[in-house]
Order: C-alpha cells, then structure tokens, then sequence
C-alpha cells in the first residue's frame, strides 16, 4: 500500500524510536478506514516510545493517552514536548494493560499496535480489562504480528533462528484470534484480517540498529518472513443493556 501519511515518520531519528516492525505504518493501514469520531480520546495501547501516539495526535487530531508498561513517560513528554505537541494532546501514562485505572466509559477508542499480542491472549481480557472503560458504541483498532497458520507443533527451524519458543507462543493466526475475540460478550466483531503491511514494515525495522532489530534478522533473512503476518482486527464495544 501507499503510506501517504507515515511516509514522514520515516526519519533516522523518528525511527529510531520504534520496538517493532514499523508501527507508524501499520497504524496508518490498520485507520484506512476508521470510524473514530473527530476529537476522541483515543487510549495508545502498548504505546511503547510513542510515535503512534504523535501519529494519532499529529495525523488525525485525537487527544491520546499514549499508555505502555516498559517505556518512561517522562521520556515520551520529553519527547511530545520536542515534537511541539501541545501538552495534554497526548498524555503518557505507565500503565499495565491489564490493570488499567481510567474512570470507567473513558475512551472514545482503543488503538493497539504491535503489543496486544502480550497481554490480550486471555480471552478474558476484553470484557474484565479493556471494555469497562471504554465507551458504548467506541471502536477498538488492533495491529498484531501473526502467522500466516498456527505451526507451534511444529516451528519452522528459521524462526527460532531469533525468537525462544515463548516468544513465538505470543504469534499467532487469524483461527485463533478468531476466537478468542468470539469468547468477548462485551464487543461485535467487525473484522479480522490479514494486513498488506509486512515486508515494508519489517524492512524497516530490520534497518535499526538496536540489539532486537539485528537479533531479528537472522529469522528474517533465512525466509522466515513467509511464516508471518500482520493481523488487524476491528472491533466495536456493544451498547450495554439495561438492567
Ligand atoms: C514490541 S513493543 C511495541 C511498541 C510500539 N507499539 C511500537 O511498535 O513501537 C510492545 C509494547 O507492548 C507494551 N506492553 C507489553 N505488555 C504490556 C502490558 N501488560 N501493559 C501495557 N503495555 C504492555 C510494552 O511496554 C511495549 O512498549
């Protein structure tokens, strides 16, 4: 796809700033056609060094609360500062996905790049930990590495050229996300599909030069790029019913 909007993300130093395959990108695919409200507030799920947050901010004008467990967010305001963001358009918060403290029906939306795949495996995850402070009605947006067929009895030499058997247990399918989105009473599917980002994306983060990017290499140049993908699941929480 044409990246009309990332394609200025695509800096050394912005880049330098990302854990994965480029999230910028993927985030602009997975919003092609999003139906979040002007002026959200938009919850960054695993927003990591917060370029997705200044993407959503800069991009589409949401008010974003860029939440990640590993990253400082006196770094990231560091860096909104820098990048002119005025303060209180993005918001960095150290927060566990799995334990969030907003007021409940906060969000206008959930967008998750690249993280939901380390905390959302429970199936019970959206309904007690994600849904309860998110709006009626509010879309959720997700980005995960995925394979193209589950082949956990079985993995492909190649990708255990740069990733343990846990860490290849966070990838998975569209079948089993699938379901565990089915098992969530709280939200409608919309969609569960396998993006166009992949080899761009991952071009570009192989391109860095942190020690995760060059581990990661070695799976990727021996062909394991073939065994994966990216998911993007479009997700809408229910009205809730009375009573
Ligand atoms: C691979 S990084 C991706 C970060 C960012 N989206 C990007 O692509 O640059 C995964 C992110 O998930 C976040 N994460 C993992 N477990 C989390 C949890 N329980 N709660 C919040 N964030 C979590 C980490 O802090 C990390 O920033």
């Amino acid at each position: 796809m044409k990246y009309t909007l990332s394609e200025k993300y695509n800096t050394p130093a912005l880049q330098s700033r990302i854990m994965g395959p480029n999230p910028v990108k993927l985030e602009e695919e997975l919003l092609r056609e999003h139906q979040i409200p002007a002026g959200a507030v938009v919850c960054d799920l695993g927003s990591g060094m917060g370029l997705t947050s200044l993407f959503l901010a800069k991009e589409y004008g949401f008010t974003v609360y860029a939440c990640d467990l590993w990253s400082d967010p006196a770094e990231n305001q560091a860096f909104f500062d820098a990048m002119g963001v005025p303060r209180g358009q993005i918001v960095p918060v150290k927060a566990d996905a799995t334990s969030l403290s907003f007021e409940k029906d906060f969000f206008d939306a959930v967008v998750c790049v690249d993280s939901y795949n380390y905390f959302g495996r429970d199936p019970d995850y959206l309904d007690d930990k994600l849904l309860p402070f998110v709006k009626s009605g509010a879309m959720i947006y997700i980005a995960i590495p995925g394979m193209k067929r589950d082949c956990h009895s079985a993995l492909p030499p190649e990708l255990l050229l740069s990733w343990t058997l846990e860490q290849l247990d966070y990838i998975h399918d569209i079948a089993y996300w699938t379901k565990i989105m089915e098992c969530a009473k709280g939200a409608e599917i919309l969609s569960i599909k396998e993006m166009e980002s992949n080899e761009e994306v991952w071009a570009d983060w192989l391109r860095q030069e942190n020690e995760y990017a060059i581990s990661d290499r070695k799976a990727i140049e021996a062909g394991g790029g073939k065994y994966l993908n990216f998911i993007a699941i479009a997700l809408r929480k229910k009205s809730s019913v009375a009573g």
